[in-house]
């Protein structure tokens, strides 16, 4: 199976979005900003309609374009949202300001790592998109801040499928990457706290609720 085509089939019966959106993602684009794909988006807002949550947590903010997302999808949510990289945070405020939504997204400036742990719960639902390596790091705050039965949405969890291979194929950065991602999958698929899916949509995405 071709699955760049597959991909773009995919991608082709997308609706157009929001301007304001569509204006945000292609600007993040061209500056070659990671943004979610947009595959990956539909699931991710079909969960989220699904769900419905009033407090959203994202690990991983870029330039707000996902957290413009749910902020759009669920128009009575607060949306929590974190970002390590200082060139990126005026950049995510000033989208945050254009969408019209600066009073609904709170933006933390710094390490998820070092956030993470002073932030209360309860949320209802947490978007994870940021460091592969970290995501077992996170786990466990991720289930401290979750109310039961609320859901993990993490993104990227297969590496576009770089997970499978061999262990001496992969430079050493990535082979600790991949190790500690297939401890996190093991972890969310073995833990009795947790009942997930992974699911081989855009760049692998796990979904968890937590028990
Ligand atoms: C894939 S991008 C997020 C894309 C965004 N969710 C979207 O779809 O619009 C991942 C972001 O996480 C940030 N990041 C990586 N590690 C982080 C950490 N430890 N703490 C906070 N942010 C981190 C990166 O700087 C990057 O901007």
């Amino acid at each position: 199976m071709d699955e760049v085509r597959l991909s773009s089939f995919i991608e082709s019966l997308e609706q157009p979005k929001d301007p304001v959106l569509e204006n945000i993602r292609k600007e993040a684009l061209q500056k070659d900003v990671p943004v979610i794909r947009p595959e990956t988006e539909a699931l991710l807002v079909f969960f989220l309609k699904a769900f419905k949550p009033e407090r959203i947590l994202e690990i991983g903010c870029a330039v707000g374009y996902s957290a413009c997302v749910m902020a759009y999808t669920c128009p009575e949510a607060g949306i929590d949202t974190m970002e390590n990289y200082a060139p990126r945070i005026p950049e995510a405020r000033a989208n945050f300001e254009k969408a019209g939504l600066s009073s609904r997204v709170t933006l933390y400036e710094g390490d998820a790592s070092e956030i993470l742990p002073d932030l209360t719960g309860p949320y209802d639902f947490i978007f994870m998109d940021a460091a592969k390596g970290q995501y077992i790091h996170w786990l466990q705050d991720c289930e401290r801040l979750l109310r039961p039965g609320g859901l993990l949405f993490a993104d990227n969890v297969l590496s576009g499928g770089d997970i499978l291979e061999a262990r001496t194929t992969v430079d050493r950065r990535n082979r600790t990457i991949h190790k500690r991602m297939r401890d996190f999958l093991y972890e969310i698929k073995h833990s009795s706290h947790w009942e997930s899916a992974v699911i081989p949509v855009g760049d692998g995405v796990s979904v968890s609720l937590k028990q």
